[in-house]
């Protein structure tokens, strides 16, 4: 009887939250999809080695930061638990703040609204 009640609130809920489903457009791809691969350069190794763990490509892609934010950026990682070798630190930073500066011309994509 309970087990009956809690599985008519969920099919309640999924209803409610079906009504509520925002318009998009269907063929768009889900968010999450990988786009991009990091461009060649010096660097490239030691940051995929670093970042893939966690994220794909397409986090990096679309930033727009300066060495000094990358610093940071890089710092708070490792404090997420990225593994960076203190030898690798400053080639990634240099890698990351030359490809993915305030000039990136970066697009971001469309991508369906999370959970659609
Ligand atoms: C141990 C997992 C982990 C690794 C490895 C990792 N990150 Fe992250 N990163 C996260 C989490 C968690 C977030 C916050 C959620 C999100 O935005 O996806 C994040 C977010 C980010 C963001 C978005 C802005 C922000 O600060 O929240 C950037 C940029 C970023 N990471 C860069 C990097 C770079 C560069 C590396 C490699 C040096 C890296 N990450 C490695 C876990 C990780």
């Amino acid at each position: 009887m309970k087990r009956a009640l809690v599985l008519l609130c969920a099919a309640l809920l999924l209803l409610a939250a079906a009504k509520k489903a925002p318009r998009f457009n269907a063929s768009l791809p889900t968010v999450g999809t990988r786009f991009g691969t990091l461009p060649l350069g010096k660097g490239r190794a030691q940051t995929e080695a670093a970042c893939y763990a966690c994220h794909s490509a397409d986090l990096l892609l679309q930033q727009r930061l300066t060495e000094k934010q990358w610093t940071a950026a890089v710092e708070k990682m490792i404090r997420w638990g990225a593994e960076v070798k203190d030898a690798d630190k400053p080639v990634v930073i240099a890698y990351l703040a030359k490809n993915f500066g305030p000039e990136n011309k970066f697009v971001p994509r469309k991508t369906r609204p999370i959970g659609y």
